[in-house]
């Protein structure tokens, strides 16, 4: 099978922004799609999501954020390379690092690339006979991550109404996914009945389907879902616990963590302190971000001393960059990793990360991004790596059940082990 035709094209995320999609035709007739999510609290060292806030395209009516010379650059640099070829997304890889050597994609953008690379690794897959997931692993048990999902949200997704950016649930007592799944989703019913009762309007969610309910403290908001824990009849630290993330790149300015909300600001060494104390006062069993993406002196002090079985994630800290994780290994600044397909650009080398954090014993994490699509590519990518965990955000919104969905159909057509990673 021979890729006959494939183009990129504009389409809109779960935010009603530009985004970019690719649609490659094989030989046998059969359509493979890729769509690319967009995140909003971004880390520095993110490759480069190219967008027209200048040159020929500026002034279409997205206001500077349309991604019309990134489907450009799909079309006429690509395409033509790519037409007549056999579906391989290392091979493509290649061609797209040739094409572009600069670092994270300055001149093609990472959000092109990586539409090339996941709609080839789709038409690949099916030119094997199989799912994407199944082209990662084509023989055995598949193994379902451990799912994290958003219960409360703030920070750069929902107007800073609390200063933190999530509070999740963790269901890690649970022994199958449909069990996890069916945990959290009590738990966010009950914490929107509960939010009502506060006052809040529960109609309005977040960017990820998280409730947007402002809480004064962090305090008050761990609080807040341990009692939706409880009153779902799960035991708050034994079947469910708290994950957050802090997103603490978005508060930290010049050595300073400040938290509007609570009034109240830290130099880095009283940080530390500060989330020493919340993770023995509150039912945490996952902290992301807790320090800013370039403190890492923070991180690795905070990990010198911290609980064993605490999960600690750096998301802007590695940006799914083998440079910033061999650092991160290096220094011992966290024991897990996020990881983000688009803050790479590549799928290849995104799985070189992966099979890297694996190596050194980090735990896997893999995440959505806040601006999603109905594209349901990472769930695949989940199973097929056999990654620890998933977060995709809350169970509201079509962008988010897309990836619970397609993990319940593997669940249901498959043969599937569920991962039990605490
Ligand atoms: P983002 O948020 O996609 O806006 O970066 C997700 C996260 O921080 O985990
Ligand atoms: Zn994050």
């Amino acid at each position: 099978m021979k890729i006959s035709r494939l183009w990129g094209y504009q389409i809109l995320d779960s935010r009603g922004k530009p985004t970019l999609a690719a649609t490659l035709l094989l030989s046998d007739g059969s359509v493979h799609t890729a769509r690319i999510p967009s995140g909003a609290s971004t880390g520095l060292h993110e490759a480069r999501e190219l967008r027209d806030q200048d040159g020929k395209f500026a002034e279409s009516m997205y206001g500077g954020s349309s991604v019309y010379q990134a489907c450009e650059n799909i079309n006429d640099l690509v395409t033509p390379q790519l037409i007549g070829h056999h579906p391989d997304f290392f091979k493509a890889d290649q061609m797209l690092r040739e094409l572009d050597t600069s670092d994270g994609f300055q001149s093609i953008g990472a959000n092109a690339a990586l539409a090339i690379s996941i709609s080839v690794a789709k038409a690949q897959a099916h030119a094997h006979g199989g799912s994407l997931a199944r082209l990662f692993q084509p023989e055995g048990s598949l193994k379902l991550p451990m799912p994290m999902v958003n219960i409360l949200s703030g920070g750069a997704h929902a107007r800073n109404i609390i200063d933190i950016q999530d509070v999740l649930a963790l269901p890690h007592g649970a022994t199958s996914f449909h069990e996890a799944m069916s945990w959290v989703s009590a738990i966010r019913e009950v914490a929107s009945i509960e939010g009502s009762k506060l006052g809040a309007a529960t109609n309005l969610t977040a960017d990820e389907g998280g409730l947007a309910i402002e809480f004064g403290s962090i305090e008050a908001a761990c609080e807040f879902v341990a009692s939706c824990i409880s009153i779902v009849g799960l035991r708050v630290g034994a079947d469910v616990s708290l994950a957050i993330d802090f997103a603490a790149t978005q508060f930290y300015q010049d050595g300073i963590y400040r938290l509007a909300k609570s009034d109240r600001s830290y130099t880095s060494d009283e940080f530390i302190s500060y989330i020493q104390k919340l993770i023995t006062s509150q039912p945490i069993l996952s902290i992301e971000d807790p320090f800013a993406e370039d403190d890492w002196r923070s991180w690795s002090a905070f990990m010198s001393d911290a609980p064993a079985n605490l999960q600690v994630i750096g998301d802007d800290l590695f940006t799914t960059n083998l440079a910033r994780l061999e650092r991160g290994i290096d220094e011992e600044a966290s024991n897990a990793i996020l990881i983000k397909p688009n803050q790479n650009g590549l799928l290849s080398s995104t799985l070189e990360v992966f099979e890297r954090a694996q190596s050194a014993k980090f735990r896997t994490i893999v995440s959505a991004r806040s601006g999603e699509t109905e594209d349901s590519w990472l769930a695949d990518l989940a199973v097929g790596w056999r990654a620890e965990q998933i977060k995709v955000g809350s169970t509201h919104g079509s962008d988010r059940t897309a990836k619970w969905n397609r993990l319940f159909e593997l669940e249901a057509t498959e043969t599937c082990e569920f991962s039990k990673p605490f």
